[in-house]
């Protein structure tokens, strides 16, 4: 039987590296005969500009349909304006919540190749390899009530809610657990429990599961000591588990470590498994249309789809590999090019990708 994935390629540079992670897809399945059957949707400002919102609830039901989706990025000046209710964001969370995806894993992974394109010293950086579990459909980014309000002097007030059910902390840290105990065993959950009583919660919930996974080693840290010990000692962290907000903001900072935030690929896993890959970027339309955008951290979102929701482990193993072989013929886009290197374009580190294979 086919396998079905729906594309949303979203804006700005979604298109381009979407198109990239297509052909290393394409590849694979006449590789692996993996039987591969595509369908394309709009997210995003494109589905803003051609219905009115970002994510129709007919594209969300067609994703639903499907056995995976595959996604660029969302958003662009051209929408920044728009009320906050149909923003592009709003699209990418609303698929999120609607298909129950609450684990985010965002693999920060250094390319041995790529120790010179990180922005910390070689030595700081080489053999790192953490997984950041986020969790994504709750917290801040979700709690209600939210809004701008106005007080009774007339001043406008901003205000948004940071909430976590403890069910939603205990799914997520069993997520975290489960991939700690395949790892190497270190678990490190980030909080704010000095200051905000959800995350004492998130912390209490943590301890209570602990003696349930007795092989993993849980420790707990601060988040603006997590920022700070990212860059300075990455390579304590084995898996880090989180919530929505600090997860997006730590999973960049991360990002940079492995050379460029070009580099990250995530998972977006619900209940039964179903996933969204994506890369963890934006639509960064400072470079979009200048086909210089690299598509590795989308091509290997497309290899974590492969591994996670499509039976296809050799598969992943093989584009991993295809990834690495471009890296070693010195094959850089220009946010991971360093002396020495060759500076190729999107289609070119694709094609690249391809005929490694
Ligand atoms: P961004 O991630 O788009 O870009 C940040 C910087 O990183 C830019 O300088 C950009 O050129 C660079 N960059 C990002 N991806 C790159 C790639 N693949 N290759 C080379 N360089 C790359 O973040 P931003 O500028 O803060 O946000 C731009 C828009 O993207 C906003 O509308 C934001 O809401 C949206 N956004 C979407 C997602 C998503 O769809 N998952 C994620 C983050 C931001
Ligand atoms: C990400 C992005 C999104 C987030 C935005 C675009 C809603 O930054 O996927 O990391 O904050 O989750
Ligand atoms: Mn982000």
């Amino acid at each position: 039987m086919s396998k079905k994935i729906m594309i949303l390629p979203g804006d700005g540079i979604g298109p381009e590296i979407v198109e990239q992670a297509l052909a290393v897809l394409s590849a694979a399945d006449s590789k692996f005969g993996l039987d591969l059957e595509f369908s394309e949707g709009l997210i995003g400002g494109a589905a803003i500009d051609e219905y009115g919102e970002p994510l129709t609830d007919a594209t969300l039901e067609a994703a639903r349909q499907c056995d995976a989706v595959l996604l660029g990025a969302v958003g662009g000046p051209k929408w920044d304006k728009v009320e906050p209710k149909i923003r592009p964001e709003k699209g990418l969370l609303k698929i999120r919540s609607g298909l129950g995806l609450y684990a985010n894993l965002r693999p920060a992974i250094l390319y041995p190749q790529l120790a010179e394109a990180s922005s910390l010293k070689p030595e700081v950086v080489s053999g790192l390899d953490i997984l950041i579990v986020r969790e994504l459909t709750g917290g801040i980014y979700f709690g209600e009530p939210r809004g701008i309000r106005t007080l009774d002097n007339g001043e406008k007030q901003g205000f948004n809610t940071y909430v976590y059910k403890e069910s939603e902390i205990e799914r997520i840290a069993r997520t975290a657990f489960e991939a700690a105990r395949k790892r190497n065993g270190k678990l490190c959950s980030v909080d704010k429990s000095n200051v905000l009583e959800v995350t004492v919660l998130w912390r209490e919930v943590l301890d209570r599961l602990a003696p349930e996974y007795p092989d993993v080693e849980l420790s707990h840290m601060l988040v603006d000591n997590a920022a700070m010990q990212l860059v300075r000692e990455p390579k304590q962290f084995d898996v880090m588990v989180t919530g929505n907000m600090f997860g997006d903001i730590l999973s960049d900072a991360a990002a940079m470590l492995t050379g460029s935030i070009g580099m990250l690929p995530s998972a977006s896993l619900n209940e039964s498994g179903f996933g969204l890959y994506e890369p963890c970027h934006g639509s960064a339309p400072d470079i979009a249309g200048q086909g210089i955008a690299n598509p590795l951290a989308t091509i290997l979102s497309a290899a974590m789809m492969l591994r996670y929701s499509l039976n296809g482990g050799k598969a992943a193993d093989a584009i991993e590999a295809a990834v690495s072989k471009v890296l070693d013929e010195g094959l850089r886009t220009a946010d991971i090019n360093t002396d020495g290197c060759k500076k190729v374009s999107t289609a070119e580190m694709g094609a690249a990708v391809v005929a490694a294979f």
